[in-house]
């Protein structure tokens, strides 16, 4: 990998040149220039190798031969950058992770929104408080949330902090899941605890199921490396330009531009413009990508996506990410799929559950209802299942802690209760136990289907 001194002459800088929404306004460019130049000497985040590997494993699940696991904050912040929070929240993807793997008889690809995703898009510029209007927070990696005129200021050094963050939790993400410390029947053990609250007596059954079959493994002799380890790949919104175009470095053995700041990048809704700088950077990297996909989006601006970002339809390489709302989907997905489906390039398509569903409770919280959650999932399913195309996984904001976000679940977390532990800063995130919950009602689904 070498990375050119400026990157005004790299052909993934096009970008430029396009219309930029989303980006912050920082008050002295040249200490952005200076940045972008520390962080074009840095070395890669990740690794060509391992970037590949995943797009070869989400094109299998685009063909129905995988399932893809993708979860984690909304935002992550630097304060929550912790040992301790992150390993519960590896673990909860781990715990979903095993029982998915049983339910879809199918290896499950893992993926966090987790070392990087540190920006945020918002939909005003500004924010309000008691005649004060400062500049909105976009994420750690941008400004602070405290809302004084020195923290909104954004400040182009967080995006070296954002960089020295993602290393640190690469690096701890790396050692949990090759240590030994994410052993299958490790995993497993973690999952009996939750299934033996009778809460979620329902899941008894299949928590039972999964159990027999470890034992099963077990009695066998059945010990190989692949139970030891896992492969856990790390994902963001690719928002910030500067950032992600300082983090782009030619692979010396494919000569091709792979950004090194994550496996899997992906747009938003509010980014996904087909003549865009976003889409731009995009289009000119090697990398998995994703596209968020609201409900009022086209066939038509769908096909310019896939015609912009995978010409040559390679498997793996393009990701529709749907986040239509639990009312929305059964009437809006059919068209997409369908049109997706006649072009013939292959699409991975993945639901978010959570963006299309939030509301506002009563005590003024944002907030989001698991069963409505849980009944996009469904739609999500049953549109796949009328067109004859393929689920590849789900895409969710949870966290390993015991926050009181959303509500609902078999818990039955009411909104009166969302005061006692609220703690994101942007958009409300499944609990330990909601996460759970989610991963075996899906496992349920994808067992029945499978049958
Ligand atoms: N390596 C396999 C996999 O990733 C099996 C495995 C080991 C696993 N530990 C795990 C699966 C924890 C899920 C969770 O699928
Ligand atoms: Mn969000």
């Amino acid at each position: 990998m070498n990375a050119p001194d400026s990157g005004s002459d790299a052909p993934w800088d096009s970008w430029r040149s396009h219309d930029a929404v989303q980006q912050p306004d920082y008050p002295d460019s040249s200490a952005v220039r200076e940045v972008a130049a520390k962080l074009r000497r840095q070395p890669p985040l990740v690794f060509a190798g391992e970037v590949d590997d995943l797009r070869e494993w989400l094109g299998a699940a685009g063909r129905g031969e995988a399932f893809v696991l993708t979860g984690g904050d909304c935002a992550e912040t630097f304060a929550e950058s912790t040992a301790d929070h992150l390993r519960l929240k590896i673990q909860t993807l781990l715990q979903m992770a095993v029982v998915l793997t049983y339910g879809a008889s199918m290896p499950v690809v893992k993926i966090g929104r987790i070392a990087g995703q540190y920006a945020k898009p918002r939909s005003k510029d500004t924010e309000t408080r008691g005649g004060v209007t400062l500049p909105s927070y976009r994420g750690d990696a941008v400004n602070s949330f405290e809302f004084t005129a020195e923290a909104r200021t954004p400040d182009p050094h967080r995006l070296l902090d954002t960089y020295h963050h993602a290393a640190a939790t690469l690096n701890l993400i790396r050692a949990f899941t090759k240590g030994g410390y994410a052993d299958l029947r490790l995993v497993h053990h973690w999952n009996r605890g939750f299934t033996a609250n009778p809460a979620y007596a329902r899941y008894e059954s299949l928590a039972e199921e999964i159990h027999r079959a470890v034992k099963f493994m077990e009695a066998a002799g059945a010990d190989f490396d692949s139970l030891r380890e896992v492969d856990l790949y790390s994902s963001h919104e690719a928002l910030l330009l500067e950032y992600e175009s300082a983090m782009t470095r030619i692979d010396s053995r494919t000569g091709r531009a792979y950004d090194t700041s994550g496996h899997f990048l992906w747009v938003g809704e509010r980014t996904r413009d087909l003549d865009g700088a976003h889409v731009e950077l995009l289009r000119r990297i090697r990398n998995p990508i994703g596209v968020k996909l609201g409900p009022t989006t086209t066939p038509e601006q769908m096909l310019g996506l896939v015609k912009r970002l995978n010409p040559d339809g390679q498997e793996g390489r393009l990701t529709f990410i749907t986040r239509m709302g639990a009312d929305r989907i059964r009437d809006c997905l059919p068209a997409l799929l369908e049109a997706a489906k006649a072009d013939g390039r292959p699409v991975t398509w993945m639901t978010d559950p959570m963006h299309g569903n939030t509301i506002t409770s009563s005590s003024g919280y944002k907030t989001r209802r698991f069963e409505t959650i849980m009944d996009e999932v469904k739609g999500f399913f049953e549109a796949h299942d009328d067109a004859g195309t393929v689920p590849g996984g789900i895409h969710v904001e949870l966290t390993g802690d015991d926050v009181t976000e959303i509500v609902g679940g078999s818990e039955e977390l009411d909104e009166a209760s969302l005061a006692s532990r609220y703690e994101t800063l942007v958009d409300p995130r499944l609990n330990h136990q909601q996460s759970l919950e989610l991963a075996f009602q899906v496992a349920e689904h994808l067992k029945r289907s499978g049958e």
